[in-house]
């Protein structure tokens, strides 16, 4: 297995592996390789959905969608299909499912129908996201805790298609949850900037003034283009990524044409 630097801070695309038939000592470099370069990529991979449930447990329990898991589902496989009718939402830098005390720790995602342009997905390194402030604001941001919830615009989206009436067991169901704005990696110990996106409604203990100035200050730090990987989908690829220390925008630009991806995640522990 060979595993190439795509930039300077996170990203390597591994060859020399096939991850349908991934040997314990494959398993072993393929995720060496993802603690180290936080998102890995693999070319002409055709995962088919067994093999794709089959490589997600060996990094651990396969996550049911919580909303999903909520109303009995069991399924761990999801689909992203964008459609002229039904177009692309994942355009915003976030985390997934920071709305729960334990959110998932890796994301697998498989490259079924990609347009002819557009359509790509950037990733961003939290670690350096961290590591690039100043000795002053670390010290201030190591201390902080962050109230995450879903946002209004992921209920009203999820609200047209369930109801109203289970829109409200459902918000009642999740009521959000409170993590470090900085967590520790469990495995590599690096300290990364827990930032999600839209799902971080305010600092504890901050007036509203304060809280809305922190947060967008610190999400702010990953458009910076030298914390980025950016990766031109092929049919079948994949992307394996640590949730731990990144965040993940699916680019909106290739709408309204048809794109179709196939993920899992893998059930992560409480940020500390
Ligand atoms: C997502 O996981 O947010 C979507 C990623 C993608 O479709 O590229």
């Amino acid at each position: 297995m060979e595993a190439r630097r795509l930039t300077g801070s996170l990203g390597a695309e591994i060859e020399g592996l096939y991850l349908e038939t991934i040997t314990d000592h494959e398993f072993k470099q393929l995720d060496d390789a993802l603690m180290e370069h936080q998102v890995v990529f693999l070319r002409d991979q055709h995962l088919t959905a067994d093999g794709h449930r089959a490589l997600a447990a060996r990094f651990g329990t396969p996550a049911v969608f919580p909303l999903a898991r909520h109303f009995g589902g069991s399924e761990v496989l999801g689909m992203i299909e964008d459609t002229p009718t039904n177009g692309p939402d994942a355009d915003y830098w976030h985390t997934d499912i920071t709305w729960i005390d334990a959110p998932p720790k890796i994301a697998i995602l498989a490259a079924l129908d990609i347009p002819p342009y557009g359509g790509d997905t950037l990733w961003v390194d939290l670690y350096g996201a961290y590591d690039g402030l100043s000795p002053a604001m670390r010290s201030i941001v190591d201390a902080l805790r962050v109230r995450h919830t879903q946002g209004e615009r992921f209920w009203a989206a999820f609200g047209k298609a369930t109801g109203v009436e289970r829109l409200d067991e459902l918000r009642t169901a999740f009521p959000g949850a409170e993590h470090p704005l900085v967590r520790a990696h469990p495995v590599t110990g690096r300290k990364a900037l827990f930032v999600a996106g839209g799902f971080m409604a305010s600092v504890i203990g901050m007036d509203p003034e304060e809280s809305a100035w922190l947060l967008q200050h610190v999400q702010h730090r990953v458009d910076d283009s030298k914390l980025q990987v950016r990766w031109r989908w092929r049919v079948g690829d994949v992307a394996i990524w640590d949730e731990r220390c990144t965040n993940h925008r699916a680019l909106g630009d290739h709408f309204p044409q048809h794109r179709l991806m196939r993920r899992c995640t893998v059930e992560g522990d409480v940020p500390v």
